[in-house]
């Protein structure tokens, strides 16, 4: 794993667009796997922005989102499909039946998860998997205790992360209790992951990331595993890491 610090929010999205704008250019029919979350948002507006001036081209891109809450529509101003759609859809050329997010309200979860797998695979597998992480290391998801051998499935949230999402409803109430999201095995499959973290809220996961054991009980720590991880985070995020020259490779 390569650990990238960046001076703020601002440089930090800028790496992040340019790898995967990079990435685009270097194979036109990229299949990206998404987050939403606070995180990417910086790197998504740099990707709209470079997409109006003409330096990328997504028409032959796919996309897999991570995870949809369950419990509210698609058209919810806090759904995860509604989120896309404002940050990135709405703004770049991915075509519709290029774009996939879970519906968070199948009537047959299993059957529903299995074609979401089925899906990836058709589409030839996840090229670049961007990911955010919960302050108990949870990717996607993948809240602790999750399987590392997990597909995608619906899952209970724990209580920390609805209070953490809290802060985009009206009250913990409104915060869904259940979501559909990738598995820990969906993730790992992907070619090459792109994490991003920031602020001082991530610290301790930062630091579990770099120098903890591999556990289900902290999810993230199965990317130890992965042959191609890049973290990018901020100053705040990095004071528990003893980079070098702004890098450490674990
Ligand atoms: C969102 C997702 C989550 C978030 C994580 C961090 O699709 O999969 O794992 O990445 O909860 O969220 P933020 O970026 O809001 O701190």
């Amino acid at each position: 794993m390569i650990f990238e610090c960046y001076e703020d929010y601002t440089a930090l999205s800028e790496r992040a667009a340019e790898i995967v704008i990079n990435t685009v250019k270097d194979k036109k029919n990229t299949v990206l796997g998404l987050p939403t979350g606070s995180s990417p948002i910086g790197m998504y507006e740099r990707i709209s922005e470079r997409f109006k001036k003409g330096l990328v081209d997504f028409s032959d891109v796919k996309t897999f989102n991570l995870d949809e809450y369950c419990g509210i529509s698609s058209d919810h101003e806090q759904s995860y499909h509604y989120f896309m759609n404002t940050n990135l859809f709405n703004h770049v050329n991915i075509k519709k039946e290029h774009i996939n997010l879970p519906y968070g309200n199948p009537e047959n979860p299993e059957a529903f998860a299995q074609e979401y797998e089925e899906k990836i695979r058709a589409a030839g597998g996840i090229d670049l998997q961007i990911l955010g992480i919960g302050r108990n290391g949870h990717i996607g998801f993948n809240e602790p205790g999750t399987a590392f051998g997990s597909r995608t499935h619906m899952i209970k949230l724990h209580e920390d992360t609805r209070l953490a999402n809290s802060r985009f409803f009206d009250s913990l109430e409104d915060v869904p209790v259940a979501a559909i999201t990738m598995g820990i095995k969906t993730i790992m499959r992907a070619r090459s992951i792109l994490l991003i973290a920031c602020g001082e809220s991530k610290q301790e996961a930062m630091r579990k990331l770099a120098y903890g054991e591999v556990t289900p009980e902290f999810p993230a720590s199965v990317l130890q595993l992965h042959p191609d991880v890049r973290i990018l985070i901020d100053e705040e995020a990095s004071k528990l890491l003893e980079m070098e020259d702004s890098v450490l490779v674990v």
